[in-house]
């Protein structure tokens, strides 16, 4: 039987990661895979992640299954994280899922329950994964312009004249802050205009939030979410906690379901809880623990606040080092995007073949649309870097 299957290219994202490993070059870069790095280009446990853990094997005593929605005391925190009382609890459902692809992966599925041909906008360009995981799942994916490839801006009025005249009762897919690959996400004037077309031509919103507190800071990060939720009969928003908590590996995520009215959302509820159990059955505990542990704790939650803003801090600066070796190295090109990026990546702006030529000739990695993870930077290379951009161009 297994004979008729193909071969599956790698990944163009996580591909990278085993090539950038197997590369024996000591000077090697990576800005692939969308992880955070330190100054020493390490990813390590955050202290309040560590401590919380500490505190889960003092005290857990029994491994005995949660349920599908996990864990109670997660989702009320991450749903006060995320909506703040934008919305009243009555109306809005949260349940944990295996990461922010399991969260997307059961908004697909109840949005096909609740109607076969389900049409998402998605942006363009959009988290290369998206595409093959909403349009795998049977959603019907269309594009809206969103990126400007040569001016390295939003195309907020084509953006708007599409959602303009996108049918109504599709949904929308955004990404709440730190637009995925550009990094360029839309000003709060742009959000509320967004949240007035959606009212108006009555589009469903479906917010991805895979990196909440690294733009600003956790609130005004979850503008869009808070603004459409006060507007909007119904909405749906993905959580991640891999970035802002660095729990990659554990797979900790939310999905929320904002309905208009009490009696929805708990069919909403069921609907969800009942799909979750005919795929995964339910979450996997541990890193959830670990969030819970620190969302309900003053200590621990400041200590992860201050994490927070560090890891911000620090990428905000690589942006502004490889932004000015580039402008001493490269004058004639303009890079001043990279600046006004927020979050982990935006595009260098360079071509497919350059992007070839960087892994081949100098050992620096990024996915081919010139996608760069900024953690990938620090004091120490950003010089070679600069150089072998140069160098290509
Ligand atoms: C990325 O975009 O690099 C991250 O979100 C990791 C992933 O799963 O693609």
């Amino acid at each position: 039987m297994f004979e008729s299957l193909q071969t599956m290219p790698a990944d163009a994202i996580l591909g990278l990661i085993a090539e950038h490993r197997d590369d024996p070059r000591p000077n090697k870069i990576d800005l692939g895979v969308g992880v955070y790095r330190n100054a020493a280009g390490e990813t390590p446990v955050l202290a309040s992640v560590k401590k919380a853990e500490h505190r889960i094997l003092e005290t857990q005593i029994s491994k005995a299954y949660l349920g599908t929605a996990g864990s109670p005391d997660f989702n009320s925190a991450m749903q006060e994280m995320t909506f703040a009382g934008a919305a009243s609890d009555e109306r809005l459902v949260t349940i944990q899922t295996p990461g922010g692809s399991g969260s997307l992966r059961v908004a697909a599925g109840i949005l096909l329950r609740a109607r076969q041909d389900t049409t998402v906008w998605v942006s363009e360009p959009t988290w290369a994964n998206h595409v093959p995981l909403l349009g795998g799942a049977g959603l019907k994916l269309k594009p809206y312009p969103y990126y400007d490839t040569t001016k390295h801006v939003i195309q907020t009025d084509a953006m708007l004249d599409a959602l303009r005249a996108a049918p109504k009762g599709d949904v929308v897919l955004f990404h709440a802050c730190c637009h995925n690959p550009s990094g360029l996400d839309p000003s709060v004037d742009d959000w509320r205009t967004i949240t007035d077309i959606l009212v108006e031509r009555e589009l469903i919103p479906f917010i991805d939030t895979a990196y909440q507190g690294f733009a600003k800071n956790l609130d005004e990060d979850a503008f869009p979410i808070r603004h459409m939720a006060a507007r909007v009969p119904e909405m749906i928003v993905s959580s991640s906690c891999s970035k802002n908590f660095g729990l990659y590996r554990d797979r900790v995520g939310t999905v929320s379901f904002l309905s208009a009215d009490a009696a929805t959302a708990a069919t909403v509820s069921s609907q969800a809880n009942n799909y979750v159990r005919t795929i995964y059955s339910m979450p996997p505990d541990h890193g959830a623990a670990i969030v819970s542990t620190i969302l309900h704790d003053e200590a621990l939650r400041s200590e992860w606040y201050a994490e927070l803003d560090d890891m911000r801090d620090r990428l905000q600066s690589m942006r502004g080092l490889l932004n000015d070796a580039l402008v001493e190295k490269v004058p004639e090109h303009d890079f001043s995007h990279l600046v006004r990026a927020n979050g982990m990546f935006c595009f260098l702006g360079i071509t497919a073949h350059h992007v070839d030529r960087l892994k081949e000739d100098f050992g620096v990695y990024m996915v081919n649309s010139s996608r760069i993870n900024i953690a990938g930077i620090t004091p120490d290379n950003v010089e070679y870097l600069a150089d072998s951009i140069a160098a290509v161009l």
